[in-house]
C-alpha cells in the first residue's frame, strides 16, 4: 500500500499535466520587466479585452471589447460574479446534472438555490425536456449550460441548445454558458455557442478561461462576455472582492489568445491519444458502461454494475492501486456509482493509471 501511494498517479484534477507553452511564459516575463505590476482597470486592460473580442469574433460572435467583456480570476470567479449579479435571495438556478461541483456552491454563496435536474450520463438535454420544464417555476432566474461537459465529456447538439433557448425565452431566464472546454473537442464534434442563437445574446452570460486550453490553470485568468449592464454589475463585485486579475497575467493571456494556436492543437492531440488509450482499457470491463467523450478531458464510467459506492472506491483506488480519481458523488444527482478520470496527461501516465483501475476492479468486485 505504501509502495502504491509512493508512485500515486494523478487522474483527478482538471488541470492539464503539461507546462504552459513557453511563448506565453516569455510574454509574462516581458510584461513583468516592463512594469505591468500594478492594478489595472476593473474590467481588465483594453488589449486583453480586444484579444478576447478578436478570439470570439473568429468563432462568429461579435463582441464590443469596451462594454461586453470582463477579465476575471479564472472562469470560477466569472461564474460566481454572474450569480452575484443576477440572483436575489432565494432565486433558483436550474443545473442539469451530473455537473461540475462548484456551480451549486457558487449559487449558494450568492444567496440562491440550486435545482438539479438529473439528465443522465449521455447528457442529452433534449431527452430530459419534461424534467427540465418541471424544474422551472416563478422563482427560477437562471439555467446553467456547460458544453463540452465536465464530467461526462458530452458536447451538446443543436436540439439540446434549442431546448435551452426555448425555455429561456418562454420563462425569461438568463443562461450561464460555461464554454471553458470549447476548444477541446474530438472526432466530428463541434461546439455550438448558445449566445449566437436568435434572441439569446441579450440573455446569455458566456464564461471562459485560459486554464484548460493553454494549460494555465495556476495563472487564474478568464473572462466573461455579457450585455453591458451585466458586465457593469459584475465588474463592481469583482472590484470589491479582488480588484482585478494581475496585469502581467493579462498581458500573457493576450499572447495566448493572439499567438500561434499550435499549442492548442497539440494539447487536443495528446488528450485524444490518452482518451483512446483509456477507453480501450476500460472496454475490458464488461459490466462498466462509459459513454465516449466528445469534448473536454474526462471519462465518467458507470460502475453501478460492480456495486462500488464512489467515495469508497476512489479511496481504495488511491490507497491500494496507487491512482487518484474523483468520486462521482461529488458531481450531484446521477454522479454516484461513477468515478471521474481526468486524462489531460501524457498517454503513458494515463495508460498506467487506467490499467491500475481496471486490474483493481477485475479483482475487487463488491
Ligand atoms: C466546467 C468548468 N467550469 C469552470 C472551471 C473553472 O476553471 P478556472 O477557474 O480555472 O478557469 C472548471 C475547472 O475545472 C470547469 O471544469
Amino acid at each position: 500500500m505504501a509502495e502504491a501511494a509512493d508512485q500515486l498517479i494523478h487522474l483527478d484534477l482538471g488541470d492539464p499535466a503539461f507546462p504552459t507553452p513557453s511563448h506565453i511564459i516569455d510574454a509574462a516575463c516581458r510584461a513583468l520587466k516592463a512594469g505591468l505590476t500594478h492594478y489595472t482597470e476593473g474590467r481588465g486592460i483594453r488589449k486583453f479585452r480586444e484579444a478576447v473580442a478578436w478570439s470570439e469574433g473568429r468563432l462568429g460572435l461579435e463582441v464590443d471589447p469596451d462594454s461586453e467583456v470582463l477579465a476575471t480570476l479564472g472562469a470560477s470567479m466569472g461564474i460566481y460574479l454572474a450569480f452575484l449579479a443576477c440572483l436575489g435571495r432565494g432565486d433558483e438556478v436550474v443545473v442539469p446534472s451530473p455537473c461540475w461541483f462548484v456551480y451549486p456552491q457558487s449559487v449558494k454563496l450568492a444567496g440562491g438555490r440550486c435545482v438539479y435536474v438529473n439528465v443522465g450520463d449521455e447528457f442529452r438535454l433534449a431527452e430530459a425536456e419534461e424534467a427540465l420544464k418541471q424544474a422551472i417555476n416563478r422563482r427560477t432566474r437562471m439555467m446553467v449550460v456547460n458544453t463540452p461537459h465536465n464530467p461526462t465529456g458530452a458536447v451538446l447538439n443543436v436540439d439540446d441548445l434549442r431546448l435551452v433557448r426555448d425555455l429561456a425565452l418562454d420563462h425569461d431566464l438568463i443562461v450561464l454558458s460555461d464554454e471553458i472546454y470549447k476548444h477541446i473537442i474530438y472526432d466530428d464534434a463541434s461546439h455550438i455557442c448558445i449566445a449566437k442563437m436568435p434572441g439569446m445574446r441579450e440573455r446569455t452570460i458566456l464564461v471562459n478561461s485560459l486554464s484548460k486550453t493553454y494549460a494555465m490553470a495556476g495563472w487564474r485568468i478568464g473572462y466573461v462576455i455579457a450585455p453591458k449592464q451585466v458586465i457593469d454589475a459584475m465588474e463592481r463585485f469583482q472590484t470589491f472582492i479582488a480588484a482585478c486579475p494581475p496585469a502581467f497575467v493579462q498581458a500573457a493571456a493576450v499572447e495566448a489568445l493572439r499567438g500561434s494556436q499550435r499549442c492548442v492543437e497539440e494539447l487536443v492531440r495528446r488528450c485524444d491519444q490518452a482518451r483512446k488509450a483509456a477507453l480501450s482499457l476500460l472496454g475490458e470491463l464488461e459490466r462498466v458502461r462509459c459513454p465516449k467523450p466528445r469534448g473536454a478531458f474526462y471519462l465518467f464510467p458507470d460502475l453501478s454494475g460492480l456495486g462500488w459506492e464512489s467515495t469508497s472506491l476512489t479511496r481504495a483506488l488511491r490507497e491500494k492501486a496507487g491512482v487518484s480519481t474523483m468520486p462521482g458523488a461529488m458531481f450531484g444527482p446521477g454522479g454516484e456509482y461513477h468515478i471521474r478520470i481526468s486524462y489531460a496527461a501524457p498517454v503513458e501516465q494515463v495508460r498506467e493509471g487506467v490499467r491500475r483501475i481496471v486490474s483493481f476492479l477485475k479483482t475487487h468486485e463488491r
